[in-house]
């Protein structure tokens, strides 16, 4: 396992649920062998809210294609309880950046039951999943409704009720809220916390915002730019929407090694706008 030290004789902490050992991720393509990750590294507790951080292109899309099992690392192994990731499945569930991840012939209860029916879930069960998730998004009133009545939002609140509702080991989010106006991505934020806060699920969350992993996670992996290296591990201890000395100093860290990588001059302090 990827963080036990061999002399121990120690098998890995039980508290792993998803173990990213060592994953290098290569596209090929017609002309040249793209390297989108090289030899990253990462555990996922249960119960984490674990965000994979860095800028464009550096691989985060694909390490969550490759822990949903949709493409193999050319080197490495993920595991999820201790058993090799080989396709995906069920304990996988994935919620896209796009707002178009919906059936638009299904109402939202339809959309929600969808992969519950087609798992083998029995009919009264999946009726009551359905209903209590879309619940928990705020979507009573607009179960019946088709897609295209919905806003961005309320679109992503059902596409998270629907991966939810199956209760997948692990929820994969890639940049789930970036297609949002800034006051409902900071809503829809506030809302997986309390989701979080109520059903204590595990998430691994891809976000190129700085900002947006604070808040969001307990534990982020900073990746460099392409291709993707863990830069840091480290720990955001919940600061929610905080805005507190430590959120600022933990913004400003990453900011600075992220910036670092990319150019040689000294990294620009993250400044806030006071409070009117
Ligand atoms: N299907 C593909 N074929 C070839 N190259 C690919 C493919 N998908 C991704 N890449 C390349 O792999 C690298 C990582 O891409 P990826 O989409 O994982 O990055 P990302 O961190 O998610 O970026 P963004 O923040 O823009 O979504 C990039 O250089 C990208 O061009
Ligand atoms: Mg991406």
């Amino acid at each position: 396992m990827g963080r036990v030290l061999p002399f121990t004789g120690q098998e890995a902490d039980p508290g792993v649920l998803l173990d990213v050992d060592n994953v290098t991720l290569q596209y090929k393509t017609d002309s040249r062998l793209v390297t989108a990750t090289y030899q990253v590294d990462f555990q996922v507790h249960r119960g984490d809210r674990f965000v994979l951080l860095g800028p464009s292109g550096c691989g985060k899309s694909s390490l969550l294609k490759a822990v949903a099992g949709f493409i193999k690392p050319v080197e490495g192994q993920i595991r999820l309880n201790g058993a090799p990731v080989t396709g995906p499945g069920p304990d996988r569930m994935v919620v896209f950046q796009e707002f178009d991840q919906l059936l638009p012939w299904k109402t939202v209860f339809q959309n929600v039951m969808f992969p519950l029916r087609s798992r083998g879930v029995p009919k009264r069960e999946a009726e009551d999943r359905a209903g209590t998730y879309i619940a928990k998004v705020g979507l009573d009133r607009f179960r019946d409704s088709y897609p295209h009545i919905l806003s961005g939002g309320m679109k992503q609140r059902v596409a998270i009720a629907r991966a939810m509702a199956t209760e997948p080991e692990i929820l994969l989010m890639d940049e789930p809220f970036a297609a949002l106006d800034a006051l409902t991505r900071r809503r829809m934020q506030e809302e997986l916390l309390q989701l979080w806060d109520d059903v204590r699920f595990t998430v691994l969350f891809v976000t190129h915002s700085i900002e947006e992993a604070i808040i969001v996670g307990n534990r982020i992996l900073v990746l460099s730019p392409h291709p993707g290296q863990v830069k840091a591990e480290l720990n955001a201890h919940s600061y929610g929407h905080e805005k507190s000395e430590g959120f600022a100093a933990l913004e400003n860290r990453i900011h600075t090694m992220l910036f670092a990588e990319q150019n040689t001059a000294p990294a620009p302090k993250v400044t806030r706008a006071a409070r009117p």
